[in-house]
């Protein structure tokens, strides 16, 4: 699926205009680990550049943490809850399998206007919820949307298995998206989305709600997750290059889905993005899920990278397969 902006000066466009993120306090190291499973620092950091993660304690739910994040992102923007009809929570561990994660994150940030509801496409949920939030402003529907990716994975870890449970942590990140008549050449220009339900084994939760009655835990085929993420996912990237009428070289930074050092850097050579614009932060979160991509642009936003005018590519696959990428002048 693919969406063309249109280029008339009346048209609507989706802008950044605000950035949050969280982390819980609680940090586990890679040294940590090596008293739960048979692993080492060497081990994690040679093939997946993480060196540690935050893991949420029993207080700390997928919708805490991303009420922190949209808070900040609200700060940041200068707006309220009040100025907000519109809440995307992407979120593959929800606090309970109903009401909607968004619809608590958005009582508790005081929201009594709009929609609230979550999406579900894994690591990629940010990117498909930006574009889903895009298409809500430009057509007029909404004016201003939290767009919210968060999680706890560590909920669904199994802690027993090094293959898995050295990879991911918690947290959130959050920005606020403003439909704009005015905006010039900024905001989301174009998003391509993907999903291919066939590679379902390769990477799952073995229970659910309508399956098994319990939550699950998350089951993975390493290499062939490995193998996909940097031989097929290059085809949206491609084709957001394609509809905006731009390349790699215009890119200021490619912000992909913070899973794993060697995939990203992998992607990137494939792509011919210099390792310089690569904005990273695996390393000291590890794979956060639909919250990555977010915490990441927080982070590059905050140190000064990220600047107005820059064009920016969010990337991301995650479980499905289902994957993405869009393009957004910052
Ligand atoms: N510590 C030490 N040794 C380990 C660990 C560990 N935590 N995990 C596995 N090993 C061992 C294996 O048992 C195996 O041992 P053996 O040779 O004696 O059988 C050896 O290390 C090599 O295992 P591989 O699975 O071949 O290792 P690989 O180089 O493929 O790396 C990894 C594994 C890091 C999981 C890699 O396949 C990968 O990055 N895959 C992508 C997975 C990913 O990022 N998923 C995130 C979710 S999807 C997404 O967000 C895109």
């Amino acid at each position: 699926m693919s969406a063309l902006r249109t280029d008339s000066p009346q048209a609507l466009r989706s802008v950044v205009v605000g950035t949050g993120s969280s982390l819980p306090a609680q940090v586990v190291t890679n040294a940590a680990l090596t008293e739960r499973v048979d692993t080492s620092d060497a081990w994690i950091v040679q093939r997946t550049g993480i060196r540690q993660r935050h893991i949420a304690d029993a207080s700390e739910t997928t919708s805490v943490l991303g009420t922190r994040a949209a808070r900040a992102a609200l700060d940041d923007a200068g707006l309220t809850g009040d100025d907000i009809d519109l809440v995307i929570c992407a979120t593959s561990t929800p606090d309970h399998t109903f009401p909607a994660t968004a619809t608590q994150i958005q009582a508790a940030l005081g929201i009594h206007q709009g929609a609230a509801f979550d999406l579900q496409a894994v690591c990629a949920g940010f990117v498909f919820a930006v574009s889903t939030a895009d298409k809500f402003l430009t057509t007029g529907s909404a004016r201003r949307a939290l767009v919210i990716g968060a999680e706890t994975f560590s909920r669904i870890v199994d802690w027993e298995d090094r293959t898995t449970c050295v990879l991911f942590g918690d947290g959130a990140g959050a920005v606020v998206l403003e439909a704009r008549a005015d905006a010039g050449d900024r905001g989301v220009l174009c998003a391509s989305l993907r999903s291919d339900g066939r590679h379902r084994e390769k990477l799952y939760v073995d229970g659910g709600p309508g399956s098994t009655g319990t939550t699950g835990r998350l089951r993975m085929e390493g290499r062939e997750v490995f193998r996909f993420a940097v031989g097929q996912v290059t085809d949206v990237i491609a084709d957001a290059f394609a509809q905006a009428g731009l390349t790699a070289d215009d890119l200021d930074w490619f912000v992909p889905h913070q899973a794993n050092r060697r995939i990203i850097e992998a992607s990137a050579d494939k792509l011919g993005i210099p390792r310089e614009k690569i904005v990273l932060t695996v390393d000291r979160h590890g794979n956060t899920s639909a919250a990555s991509i977010p915490l990441a642009l927080d982070v590059a936003r905050r140190d000064g990278r990220i600047q107005p005018g820059h064009l920016v590519m969010i990337e991301a696959i995650g479980g499905g397969f289902s994957w993405g990428a869009a393009l957004i002048r910052w």
